[in-house]
C-alpha cells in the first residue's frame, strides 16, 4: 500500500452533522429512515476521507401533542418519551445508521442551553412581551393549540373542522373565527382568555438584515448555506406585498402551563414553545457527546488535546451541517440561524434539505395504511443494504420527492448490486481460487488501471459530497459495466482451458478483482456491511476500507463467499401489505344506505375453476370462475376475474374452492386483460387478505343477499 489518497480536498474538515430530531410520539417510518440513511452515507464518506465528524441526533421530546398522548396512556411525558427512545436502536442498528450520540431535548444539557440562549437573546433586546387572546379549555384547564380546537367552518359551515383550515372548502382562518368551537380534548366550549406571550422579534430590522444576508451567503470554503431552490423559497418569505402583508413576523416562543417543555427564566408558568428548544437539542446532544468523553474517539491527532464542547464550537473551521426535510425549512433557515447568531454562537454552515418519500406515488398516511414499516422490513429479513442502495440510487442534492416503488426496488437491487457488482467477484474469484491458490498478479503496467480508479474515486467523492448520490452510483455502476465487459471480452473460461495461457488468465481475473476492490471502496458509504466483509473476508484487510484504498491493487483473495442476495419480489410484496396496528381506530363507516341500494349489488356464489399467477404482476391472480352461467351452446360459461390476492394465496390451493363474486360489476379492461367481476375478500390494517367463502352446500350461481 503506497500511493497517496485520491482526495477532493487536501484539508481535513471538522464536521458537526445532525439529522432533524424526530418527535418522540411515534415509531420511525420510511421517511425518517431515508433522512438518516442520506446523512449516514454522507458521514461515512467524510470519515473514509479522513475528516473529523461528530454525527448526533436526539428525540424531540417536548410539546403539547406529546403531553396529551402521554396523558391518554396514563404515563408521564418523561415515561412516554423514554419508551419511544428505547425503541430507536432497533431501527438505527438495523439499517447500519451510526450516530455518535442519541440524546433527548428534555435532557439537562438542553434545559441549560435553551435558557442560556434565551437569556442572551433577551440581553440582545430581541425578546418582546405581548398579551394575546387564545382559546382556553375550562375543563382541561389549559390553553388549546390550534389543532385541538374544532368547530364549524366560518366560510362553508361544515362541522368538525380544525382550528386552522377547512378540509371541505379549503378556507384558511384562525381558531377564533370558527363557529360553535369546541375543545377536541374535552368537548367543552372554549373561552377566549388573554395571556402574556414572549416573542422573538424576527421582524426587527437587524434580524431581517442578518437573515437576508445569511440565507444568500455561504461558508468560508464558498459552499452556499442553502440549495438554490431552498433559497428561492426563502426569498418569498421576505417579500412584503403592496398592502404591507408578508415579510417576517415575530415568533411566539412561549406557551402557558401546563406544558411539557423548558421553563422560561424569570417567567413563572411560562414554557418555551417546542420549536425554540428543539434545534438547541442539536447542541445539547453534541455537548453530551463531548462531556461523556465519547467524542475523543473522533478527534484529530492535532486537536486531541483538551477539546471540549465549547472550544470545538468556537473553532471557525468547524462546519455545522444539518440534514432536514422540506417541511421544516422555515425553522432551520430563519429561526435557527437567527437564534444562534443573536446569542453569539456559530451559525449553520449548510442546511441540506431533502424531499419527502412517497410510497407507490402516494403520500404516506398511517390511517390509510400506506407507508412501509422499517421494522417489518427487518422482520421479513429483507437486507437493510438493499434499502440503503435503493434510496441512494434515487437521491439527488435537490428537494424532489422520492417515490418508493416495489418493482423499481427489485429491478435496481437485482440488476445493479447482484447482476453487476457482486457478479464480478463471484466470477473472477472462482478462477483465482481454482488455478492460483488465491494469488493475484498483473501482467504489464498497472498505472492506467490505478489512474482510472483514482479519477473515478475523485468524481464519486465529489458527487457524494454534493449529495448527488444517484449520480455517484451511476458512475460506479458504469465502471462495473466496463469491468464486466472487459472480463467477458477476455473470455477467461476459454483461457482456463489452455495451460499455456495461465498468466493471461491470472491477469484478467486480477484486473477484474482490482476493479471489484475499487467498487467496494466507493460503495462502502452506501453498503458499509458488505464493504466491510469484502475488505476483511475477501481481501484479508485487517480493517475497513479508507477512501485512499481506492487505487490500491489487491494481491490476494479468499475463496468467494456469498455476499448479497437477490430480492424476492414476493417477500417485498409482503412488506407493502399494511402492518397490524391494534391501537389504530377502525376505518370510519360509510354513510348508511337503504335496502334498495344494496339490492343493486348482485352477489353470487362462484367456484374457482382455475387460478394462475399473472406474469408482470406481483399482486394479481387470474381466476376462472363458474357462476353457473351457460353460453349460447349450453356449455358452461366461465368468467375471467383478476384479483389482488397473490400475496396471500398460492393459486394451486384455490382451485375448486367456492367464493363470493360481485356478478354485475361492469367489466373492466386491465393491463393484463378483461376482468368480469370481483371476488370478495377481507383485509384490515394488519397483514393478510382473506377470501370469503359460503358454508358447505352452496352451489355456483346462488344469489347472496
Ligand atoms: N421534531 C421535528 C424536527 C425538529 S428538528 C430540531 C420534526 N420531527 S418529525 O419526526 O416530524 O420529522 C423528522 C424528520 O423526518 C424531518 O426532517 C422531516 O422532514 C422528515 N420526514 C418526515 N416525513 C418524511 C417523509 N415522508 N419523507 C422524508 N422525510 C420525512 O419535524
Ligand atoms: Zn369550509
Amino acid at each position: 500500500m503506497s500511493s497517496p489518497a485520491a482526495e477532493p480536498s487536501p484539508n481535513k474538515r471538522r464536521l458537526f452533522v445532525t439529522t432533524a430530531l424526530p418527535y418522540a410520539n411515534g415509531a420511525f417510518h420510511i421517511g425518517h429512515m431515508m433522512e438518516y440513511i442520506q446523512a449516514d452515507i454522507w458521514v461515512r464518506l467524510q470519515r473514509m476521507l479522513g475528516h473529523e465528524v461528530h454525527f448526533v441526533c436526539a428525540d424531540d421530546a417536548h410539546g403539547a401533542p406529546i403531553m396529551i398522548a402521554a396523558d391518554k396512556m396514563g404515563k408521564t411525558p418523561q415515561e412516554f418519551v423514554a419508551d419511544i427512545a428505547a425503541g430507536r436502536p432497533r431501527y438505527l442498528d438495523g439499517f447500519h445508521i451510526r450516530f455518535d450520540n442519541w440524546h433527548s431535548t428534555d435532557a439537562p444539557e438542553n434545559h441549560h442551553l435553551a435558557q442560556e440562549i434565551y437569556r442572551a437573546l433577551r440581553k440582545a433586546g430581541l425578546i418582546a412581551e405581548r398579551s394575546i387572546e387564545q382559546f382556553y379549555d375550562p375543563v382541561k384547564g389549559m390553553f388549546l393549540p390550534d389543532r385541538y380546537i374544532k368547530g364549524h367552518c366560518p366560510k362553508c359551515d361544515s362541522p368538525d373542522q380544525y382550528g386552522d383550515s377547512c378540509e371541505v372548502c379549503g378556507a384558511v382562518y384562525g381558531p377564533t373565527e370558527l363557529r360553535k368551537p369546541y375543545s377536541a380534548l374535552s368537548g367543552a366550549t372554549p373561552e377566549l382568555r388573554s395571556s402574556e406571550h414572549y416573542f422573538f422579534q424576527l421582524s426587527s430590522e437587524r434580524c431581517v438584515d442578518f437573515l437576508r444576508n445569511w440565507t444568500q451567503a455561504g461558508d468560508a470554503q464558498g459552499r452556499p448555506h442553502l440549495q438554490q431552490e431552498v433559497l428561492n423559497k426563502v426569498r418569498e418569505w421576505f417579500t412584503v406585498d403592496e398592502h404591507g402583508r408578508g415579510g417576517l413576523a415575530d415568533w411566539d416562543i412561549s406557551r402557558d402551563a401546563p406544558y411539557f417543555g423548558i421553563e422560561i427564566p424569570d417567567a413563572p408558568g411560562k414554557y418555551f414553545y417546542v420549536w425554540l428548544d428543539a434545534p438547541i437539542g442539536y447542541l445539547a446532544s453534541l455537548k453530551n457527546h463531548f462531556d461523556t468523553g465519547r467524542a475523543a474517539a473522533h478527534w484529530h491527532e492535532a486537536s486531541r488535546t483538551q477539546q471540549d464542547f465549547d472550544t470545538f464550537l468556537r473553532d471557525p473551521a468547524v462546519e455545522q451541517v444539518h440534514f432536514i426535510g422540506k417541511d421544516i425549512v422555515y425553522f432551520h433557515t430563519l429561526f435557527w440561524p437567527a437564534t444562534l447568531h443573536f446569542s453569539g454562537r456559530k451559525t449553520p454552515s449548510q442546511i441540506h434539505v431533502h424531499g419527502h418519500v412517497t410510497v407507490g406515488g402516494e403520500k404516506m398516511s398511517k390511517s390509510r395504511g400506506t407507508g412501509i414499516s422499517p421494522l417489518r422490513y427487518l422482520e421479513l429479513q429483507l437486507d437493510p443494504e438493499w434499502l440503503r442502495y435503493y434510496l441512494a440510487a434515487k437521491l439527488s442534492g435537490r428537494v424532489d420527492d422520492l417515490d418508493f416503488g416495489a418493482e423499481d426496488f427489485v429491478a435496481r437491487v437485482n440488476s445493479d448490486l447482484v447482476g453487476k457488482y457482486v457478479n464480478i467477484a463471484s466470477r473472477a474469484c472462482r478462477f483465482i481460487t481454482q488455478h492460483f491458490d488465491g494469488r493475484l498478479d498483473y501482467l504489464g503496467a498497472t498505472d492506467a488501471l490505478r489512474e482510472a480508479a483514482r479519477a473515478l474515486a475523485h468524481d464519486v467523492a465529489a458527487a457524494l459530497d454534493a449529495r448527488e448520490y444517484a449520480r455517484a452510483l451511476r458512475e460506479i455502476m458504469a465502471h462495473a459495466d466496463r469491468i464486466n465487459a472487459a472480463f467477458d471480452t477476455a473470455q477467461p473460461w476459454v483461457l482456463a482451458k489452455d495451460a499455456s495461457r495461465r498468466a493471461e488468465l491470472q491477469d484478467v481475473c486480477s484486473r477484474a478483482l482490482a476493479g471489484f476492490w475499487t467498487l467496494s471502496v466507493l460503495l462502502a458509504p452506501v453498503l458499509p456491511a458488505t464493504a466491510s466483509r469484502v475488505a476483511r473476508e475477501l481481501f484479508g484487510l485487517q480493517r475497513d476500507f479508507l477512501w485512499s484504498d481506492c487505487a490500491e491493487l489487491p494481491r490476494q483473495v479468499a475463496p468467494y463467499r456469498h455476499l448479497l442476495q437477490r430480492v424476492d419480489p414476493a417477500r417485498l410484496q409482503q412488506l407493502l401489505q399494511p402492518e397490524a396496528k391494534p391501537e389504530a381506530p377502525q376505518a370510519p363507516a360509510q354513510p348508511s344506505i337503504g335496502i334498495e341500494d344494496f339490492a343493486k349489488v348482485e352477489l353470487r356464489v362462484a367456484r374457482i375453476v382455475d387460478a394462475q399467477a399473472v406474469e408482470g404482476s406481483t399482486k394479481l391472480l387470474r381466476l376462472s370462475l363458474d357462476l353457473g352461467e351457460r353460453d349460447a351452446q349450453g356449455g358452461s360459461r366461465l368468467r375471467n376475474v383478476f384479483s389482488g390476492i397473490a400475496s396471500a394465496y398460492d393459486p394451486r390451493a384455490l382451485v375448486g374452492r367456492l367464493t363470493v363474486v360481485v356478478a354485475n360489476l361492469a367489466a373492466r379492461k386491465m393491463k393484463f386483460g378483461l376482468s368480469e367481476g370481483m371476488v370478495l375478500a377481507a383485509s384490515g390494517e394488519g397483514p393478510g387478505i382473506f377470501l370469503l367463502a359460503p358454508d358447505s352446500g352452496a352451489e355456483p350461481g346462488m344469489r347472496v343477499s
